[in-house]
């Protein structure tokens, strides 16, 4: 089935004010500390650039990133999840936040949240641009949300299908094309 871009669900513009008051809000949160981002490969880059700019410069910020798959399709559902390229600094005693476009099941972020914390930071806290509560099935809390959104096939603003789309600047839904 080939699928295309269909609707905008969010449009630049609020895009745009949505991550200007999360970055508000960490700044708040975190004032006067070190802060040590890390984007979720590859989804997360388009939203964590700006997310990043958002931030006052009473927060001093760091960037790392990791690149995580799952094996397979198949076998998503069991949560395991491979490393392919894992954070370049420690994080020992740091205050660490992780950056991703969206929480779906939640397993990627549950593994991501067990294998850091095992470093010892001294606090873990994870941003979404994007919750899709209904198709929740890791227990896992959000600290900082752009969008609840419905259980639709999003991309744009970073996100993609099969690799494309990624670069669109507002986040739209997908659909089949439906052929004559
Ligand atoms: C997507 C998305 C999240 C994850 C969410 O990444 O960017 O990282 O899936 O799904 P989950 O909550 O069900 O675990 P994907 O594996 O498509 O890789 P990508 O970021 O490179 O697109
Ligand atoms: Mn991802
Ligand atoms: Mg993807």
């Amino acid at each position: 089935m080939d699928y295309e871009v269909a609707g905008t669900l969010i449009d630049e513009d609020r895009l745009a004010r949505r991550v200007a008051e999360l970055g508000k809000a960490i700044s708040v949160d975190y004032n006067g500390r070190e802060l040590i981002v890390i984007g979720i490969l590859r989804g997360a880059v388009i939203f964590m650039a700006d997310l990043v700019r958002a931030i006052d410069d009473n927060v001093d910020v760091s960037m790392d990133f990791m690149s995580v798959s799952s094996y397979g399709d198949s076998t998503k559902s069991s949560g395991v999840v491979r490393i392919n390229k894992d954070l370049d600094n420690s994080i020992k005693d740091k205050d660490v936040l992780i950056v991703e476009d969206i929480v779906d099941t939640g397993l990627t972020l549950s593994y991501l949240r067990r294998v850091l914390m095992e470093r010892g930071p001294k606090s873990l806290a994870i941003c979404s641009l994007l919750d899709k509560k209904e198709r929740r099935i890791a227990d896992i809390s959000v600290d900082y949300v752009g969008f609840d959104i419905p259980d639709l096939f999003v991309v744009g603003y970073g996100l993609d299908y099969s690799e494309r789309w990624r670069n669109l600047r507002s986040v739209h839904s997908v659909e089949p094309t439906i052929e004559a």
